[in-house]
């Protein structure tokens, strides 16, 4: 069937969207993995990390006992109680069961918030580099992506007068995304409730991403939420996926108004209904019981993360911002470019994955044309080994073309 006879059978909205950039990379990966080859894979985002036993024994339990109905859509009144609990014991928010969604994954949460804010021409400002999904989502909706260039130099500094230039009559919302995933940069506090301060007075939604907020190195975790007397206009974004080890559970969640929360709800109710039943039983375990397994966890991404880091130190020509969140890494691989025949990140990428069986997510998957994102949420002996192939192979690159 011709491309332009496929285009007819579709929607314009599914039209609008591409399937992940980073697909190309994964599907050519899993078939060098099948041929035996080993590679050093940075390129997942989700930790390596078993999900702390006290969860699953949640979860077992609820099959157990019988608890495989089908509950409220927007979670069980427990689920919900626990979440908003959390949250305000860490954030100092003040959210009710009625402002909280339970949702399949925060991607789900995020996707049903964009659908019920976003209508056609709506904009939405979102910074660069951003998470691969914001875009497509936005697009998905109708809306239009205003993008707000972040340097590098300033390690991806986002503030209140950048995100005011880029705003018009017709800004609907804007996502912040803190700690950030691909940069790891984590955003100043004071700029976080400068943003919510101004999207609040010009009547704007602020989308909180806070997907990485327990991997914060920076100190303890913090939330534009916070700011309460804005949160009309704040809508947070949750996931349990990072924070607890639980990618494949699919938990998250939305804090915001009751009149976003519930059009969530009732869009929830015509699409996935509630979460998974025993889910929603790990995740009161996960947010209720002791928080040690978050904190060992984020020690460990410490320590990858400085060791990942003096990995590069030994690569020339490779430079790199500290992150002082999430689990990723963004060099800037901008001395590689049109070495060796890669003049993009993409190529570069496909480059590293054929010949030095090395996985990494091109810069042009989040906005930017330089960079590489690695996630070290993988062994030591992985970090070691991969660097030690990056290595080989970048200065193999630099000497062929010298
Ligand atoms: C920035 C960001 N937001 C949201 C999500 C969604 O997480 P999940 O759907 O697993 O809860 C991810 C997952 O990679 C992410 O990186």
């Amino acid at each position: 069937m011709s491309t332009a006879t496929a285009t007819k059978i579709l929607t314009d909205r599914i039209n609008r969207i591409e399937v992940s950039a980073t697909m190309a990379i994964t599907a050519e990966a899993l078939r060098l993995k099948a041929t035996g080859i080993k590679l050093a894979d940075f390129g997942a985002g989700e930790p390596h990390f078993e999900t702390p036993q006290n969860i699953k024994d949640a979860a077992i339990e609820a099959i157990q006992k019988g608890f495989t109905r089908y509950t409220a859509v927007a979670g069980t009144p427990d689920v919900r109680k626990a979440i908003v609990a959390r949250h305000a014991a860490d954030f100092g928010t003040d959210y009710t069961v009625d402002e909280c969604v339970f949702s399949t994954g925060g991607k789900l949460a995020l996707f049903n918030a964009i659908q019920v804010l976003v209508d056609h021409g709506d904009e939405v400002v979102l910074p660069v580099p951003y998470w691969v999904s914001y875009k497509d989502i936005i697009q998905y909706a109708g809306g239009v992506v205003k993008y707000v260039e972040s340097r590098e130099e300033e390690n991806f500094r986002v503030t209140a007068a950048m995100i005011e230039r880029a705003m018009t009559e017709k800004t609907k919302a804007i996502i912040l995304c803190s700690p950030s995933n691909p940069s790891g940069a984590v955003m100043e506090q004071s700029d976080v409730e400068a943003i919510v301060r101004l999207a609040h007075a010009r009547g704007v939604y602020v989308l909180l991403d806070e997907c990485y907020a327990y991997l914060n190195f920076a100190g303890s975790p913090v939330s534009g939420a916070s700011v309460t007397e804005c949160k009309e206009h704040v809508v947070v974004l949750g996931s349990l996926s990072k924070t607890y080890a639980m990618t494949g559970w699919r938990a998250g969640f939305a804090l915001g108004p009751k009149v976003v929360i519930s059009a969530i709800s009732k869009l929830q109710s015509q699409s996935t209904s509630n979460a998974a039943s025993m889910v929603q039983k790990a995740s009161i375990a996960a947010v209720t019981g002791s928080q040690a397994c978050v904190a060992e966890m984020k020690a460990d991404y410490i320590r990858l993360r400085d060791r990942i880091l003096e990995g590069f130190k030994t690569i020339p020509g490779l430079t790199c911002t500290v992150p002082q969140g999430a689990f990723y890494v963004y060099p800037n691989v901008s001395a590689f470019l049109g070495k060796g025949g890669a003049k993009t990140t993409t190529e570069l990428a496909a480059k590293l994955l054929n010949e030095a069986h090395v996985v990494v997510v091109p810069g042009e998957a989040f906005g930017t044309a330089e960079h590489i994102r690695l996630s070290y949420a993988v062994s030591a002996e992985v970090i070691d080994e991969g660097v030690a192939r990056m290595g080989r192979y970048l200065k193999q690159l630099s000497a062929a073309s010298s």
